[in-house]
């Protein structure tokens, strides 16, 4: 059995000014720092600078290329835009593909709703599938995204940290069943 550390990167898939999500993201990064036996790295899509006039794999970013190769797993952190996903992070997601492929993917979707992105979560999972990402039946639900942080960032609702450690348990077991298939198991096709 591989005894390396898991990498499972943070992707804080909004641009947007003001969005609640980094609060999000940024919880959800220093609980992934927590967990034992895991690295991982906080990849803001402000900072991935892709060209709109293509898309896919011809306007790689190198750096994010190599990350995403790197991973085990992944966390998305999604806002619900009209029940649907930020289209900035679908053009950056879809710039890579045999990088996810038998890969585990949790997501945390975040809305000024009280649905906690679950929609946006659900019209995300077909997408995740095509790219060759294994999701997790276990999601981060975060409802009323701008009431459950303070003006610093500090998470008010403390009950996210136990859901937050059931749903990274769950990503890591499959991270982890996922790296063993990978190394061990020949793909019969
Ligand atoms: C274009 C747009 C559409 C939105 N649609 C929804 C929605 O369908 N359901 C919902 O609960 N919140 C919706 N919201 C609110 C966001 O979910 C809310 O701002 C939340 O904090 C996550 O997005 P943020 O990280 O950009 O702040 C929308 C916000 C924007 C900017």
């Amino acid at each position: 059995m591989n005894t390396k550390p898991l990498f499972i990167p943070v992707i804080l898939g909004t641009t947007r000014k003001g969005r609640a999500s980094e609060n999000v993201a940024r919880f959800v990064f220093e609980e992934v720092k927590k967990s034992e036996g895991v690295e991982t790295e906080f990849i803001d899509l402000r900072d991935l600078k892709f060209t709109t006039e293509d898309a896919g794999e011809s306007i790689k970013d190198s750096n994010f290329s190599a990350t995403v190769q790197r991973a085990d797993g992944l966390v998305l952190v999604v806002p619900e835009y009209n029940h649907g996903y930020p289209g900035l992070l679908k053009h950056a997601l879809d710039t890579n593909l045999k990088e996810y492929i038998h890969k585990a993917v949790g997501v945390c979707g975040v809305s000024a709703g009280g649905f906690g992105g679950t929609r946006v979560i659900e019209n995300l999972l077909p997408v995740l599938r095509e790219l060759g990402l294994v999701t997790i039946f276990w999601d981060g639900n975060f409802s009323n995204a701008h009431k459950i942080f303070d003006a610093s960032g500090v998470l008010l609702e403390t009950a996210y940290v136990k859901r937050i450690d059931k749903f990274l348990k769950e990503l890591i077991w499959m991270s982890k069943v996922l790296r063993h298939g990978r190394e061990n198991i020949e793909v019969g096709h």
